[in-house]
């Protein structure tokens, strides 16, 4: 049985929904070695600001049981120094190219997207509201439903590219920012960036990372996050890109039965770079296996588990005591 892998994430089409997340294959070039690009969905650049950054002084990466936590601090080189040096070179790459940008305020933020705006080897703008907002005190732009109408709503304007908005998941309600983006304009919702986190050196009696806190992603993360898309896409009319701890094809297809129009693996290429054709095989294999002949019918499928006339190919339900094929 051939299964149609393509899938969409609203106007955007993916030949298939392995991406690869942002800040964890560079500029997509260096991940050139190991695999051919063009045979993945699509990719996230590294987070992208007019003028570039130096980033956190180190230590920034600390393992932890299952995770990661990174404090880089946006280091990038630049959207100018990007689209001079890097970009010509990415037109030739046959896949789906999702700029990630940010800025410290509302003006920053618009003048970015409107520099990316330009470049024609951009499928789509991914903005990560997770960095702090230097007019209210520090303050993440995600963390506050108004600030992310109107940084969503700002860029809305600059850019006729489709805005992904790249949820935080440090909030009470998830579901409340996920919706401030959908009205201010977003296309589709990155779900979700990494959680807060510490690790202390308890010998040394210090913090493992310089800015005390960072970031947790890796397999940790990963049922966190599952619900988050699961949430978010019952929430919202537009798309979810699932991200959070996925290093297998099974986490894949966790993601899109939790509502997931596509999938991005950031923390596991640093440990197994070809993981996303891995994972891309094996959501094959489970699509054969299981009946599905496009792969864009396992999105969102677990709203209807519960559902006694679910026909879903296989599924199995579980209602109390009852266990039904
Ligand atoms: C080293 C590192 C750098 C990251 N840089 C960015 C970034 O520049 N912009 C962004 O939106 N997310 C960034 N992220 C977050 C990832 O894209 C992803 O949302 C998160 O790590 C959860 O996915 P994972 O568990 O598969 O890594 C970064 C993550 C890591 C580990």
């Amino acid at each position: 049985m051939a299964v149609n892998l393509a899938v969409k994430v609203g106007t955007l089409l993916l030949k298939n929904p392995v991406m690869l997340a942002s800040g964890c294959c560079g500029y997509a070039l260096e991940m050139g070695e190991f695999f051919d690009l063009s045979l993945l969905g699509g990719y996230c650049l590294k987070g992208l600001c007019a003028g570039g950054s130096e980033g956190n002084p180190p230590p920034r990466l600390c393992e932890t049981p299952g995770g990661l936590i990174n404090s880089i601090g946006l280091q990038n080189i630049g959207i100018e120094e990007f689209l001079r040096e890097k970009a010509p070179k990415l037109r030739r790459v046959n896949s789906v190219m999702v700029a990630n940008f940010y800025g410290h305020s509302v003006e920053e933020y618009a003048a970015a997207a409107e520099k990316l705006q330009a470049e024609p080897c951009i499928a789509a703008l991914e903005m990560n509201i997770s960095c702090p907002n230097v007019k209210t005190g520090g303050i993440a732009f995600g963390t506050d439903p108004k600030l992310v109408h109107e940084v969503t709503a700002a860029c809305r304007k600059a850019t006729r590219k489709p805005l992904w908005v790249k949820l935080t998941p440090n909030v009470t309600d998830i579901t409340e920012t996920a919706r401030a983006a959908e009205a201010g304009g977003a296309d589709a919702l990155s779900c979700i960036n990494t959680y807060p986190a510490m690790a202390i050196d308890v010998e040394k009696r210090a913090f493992k990372i310089n800015t005390r806190s960072g970031g947790l992603s890796g397999p940790a993360i990963k049922p966190l996050a599952v619900r988050a898309v699961h949430l978010v896409s019952k929430a919202v009319k537009i798309p979810v890109v699932g991200i959070g701890g996925i290093s297998t094809w099974a986490d894949a297809v966790e993601f899109m039965l939790a509502g997931a129009a596509a999938v991005q693996v950031g923390t596991a290429l640093f440990s197994n770079p070809n993981a996303p054709l891995e994972i891309l095989k094996g959501m094959e294999e489970y699509c054969i296996r299981h009946g599905f002949k496009d792969v864009a019918d396992l999105v969102g499928a677990a709203r209807d588990f519960e559902r006694p006339d679910c026909n879903l190919p296989s599924a199995v339900i579980v209602t109390g005591e009852k266990v039904r094929k």
